[in-house]
């Protein structure tokens, strides 16, 4: 039996099939490219393609002895999406109603789902657990958890059984160096300050110093990107045990500054990185750190790659062989 991939040749995608292909297991990606790149794709066979193409994702289902889905597919860029909500219903809501809907025709009713910390919204209290409140302050957040509540009625309705991962802050690059972050525009912190670190940029700017935190810039849970992908493979052998549908967490539970990520990033790289300090950026939170103790417990995820070092020296690796990414 194979798994599909939605969305497998995006950054954290791209990891998973990796991880995927290492278990011995047989691997199908559809991705639309658009965010995407075909070399991230190391094994398996690609269809590239939209998820709103229906036919596509019927014959996708008909060609392939497919027994799960892990779905990545989405766009994910918190700022994008307050400017274009429209963009980010239709293609991550709509998008998940065709897979589902192509889901229920073929009678694959096995999902694992691509959620983010953003559905929680500003946290009740930290470290934030499954249970609390889930108000996004984005729309993309927004998009994350009504695409998280439609695969909950798949469930009523027709018996699918899903896990929700909702993942802290992805970062890092695979051992191997072949596959890492690469996004256009790139605006996550640890790939800009390493873009500085290279000089492909003149400083790196720290989005608010007046946050209520230690050194007045935000905090944030750096989880590395294949111990995510670990979490996938545990997901999918859970839901072909046939066990309940849940919801998890996955970060490290420590938290660091933007400063603090700066700074580490300056010893693993040995250059000087210039800072400057700018206004806040629209919809942060001060403080997001996860508690993951539930995804420990009962999917016995044991995330082993967990030092703020190492998993930016694993990214540094990536950007120093591929300073153009993909396209170099
Ligand atoms: N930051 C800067 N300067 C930059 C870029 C980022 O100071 O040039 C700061 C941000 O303001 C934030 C922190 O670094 O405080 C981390 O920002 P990222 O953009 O790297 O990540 P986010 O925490 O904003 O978002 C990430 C994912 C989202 C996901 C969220 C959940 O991009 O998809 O984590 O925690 F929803």
């Amino acid at each position: 039996m194979a798994v599909l991939v939605t969305g497998g040749a995006g950054y954290i995608g791209s990891h998973a099939v990796a991880a995927l292909l290492e278990k011995g297991e047989e691997v199908v990606v559809v991705d639309n490219l658009q965010q995407g790149h075909r070399e991230a794709v190391t094994g398996g066979r690609l269809y590239e393609g939209d998820l709103r193409d229906e036919e596509l994702l019927d014959r996708i289902f008909r060609e392939n002895e497919i027994d799960a889905v892990i779905h990545f597919a989405a766009n994910s860029l918190v700022g994008e999406s307050m400017k274009l909500p429209g963009k980010y219903y239709h293609n991550n809501v709509y998008g998940t109603l065709c897979l589902l809907e192509a889901m229920n025709r073929a009678g694959v009713k096995r999902i694992v789902f691509s959620s983010t910390a953003a559905t929680y919204g500003e946290p009740e209290s930290v470290p934030i657990r499954e249970s609390d409140r889930t108000e996004p302050t984005n729309a993309y957040g927004e998009t994350k958890l009504a695409m998280e509540k439609m695969i909950r009625w798949f469930e009523t309705a027709h018996e699918f059984r899903y896990v929700s991962l909702r993942y802290f802050n992805a970062a890092g690059a695979h051992e191997s160096g072949k596959i890492g972050e690469d996004h256009d525009p790139e605006t996550h912190l640890i790939p800009i300050v390493l873009q500085t670190a290279l000089g492909q940029r003149p400083h790196i700017s720290v989005f608010g110093e007046d946050y209520p935190t230690e050194d007045g810039s935000c905090v944030r849970d750096y989880i590395h990107v294949s111990d995510l992908a670990d979490a996938h493979i545990l997901a999918v052998e859970r839901l072909r045990r046939g066990e309940a549908s849940a919801v998890y967490n996955l970060g490290n539970g420590h938290g660091f500054s933007v400063k603090q990520v700066i700074d580490i990033a300056r010893r693993v790289t040995g250059r000087e990185i210039p800072a400057v300090i700018e206004p806040r950026r629209s919809g942060d939170p001060a403080v997001l750190i996860a508690s993951s103790e539930k995804a420990r417990a009962e999917l016995g995820w044991n995330p082993h790659r967990s030092d703020l070092e190492a998993i930016i020296a694993s990214a540094w690796a990536w950007h120093q062989s591929r300073p153009q990414g993909y396209r170099g």
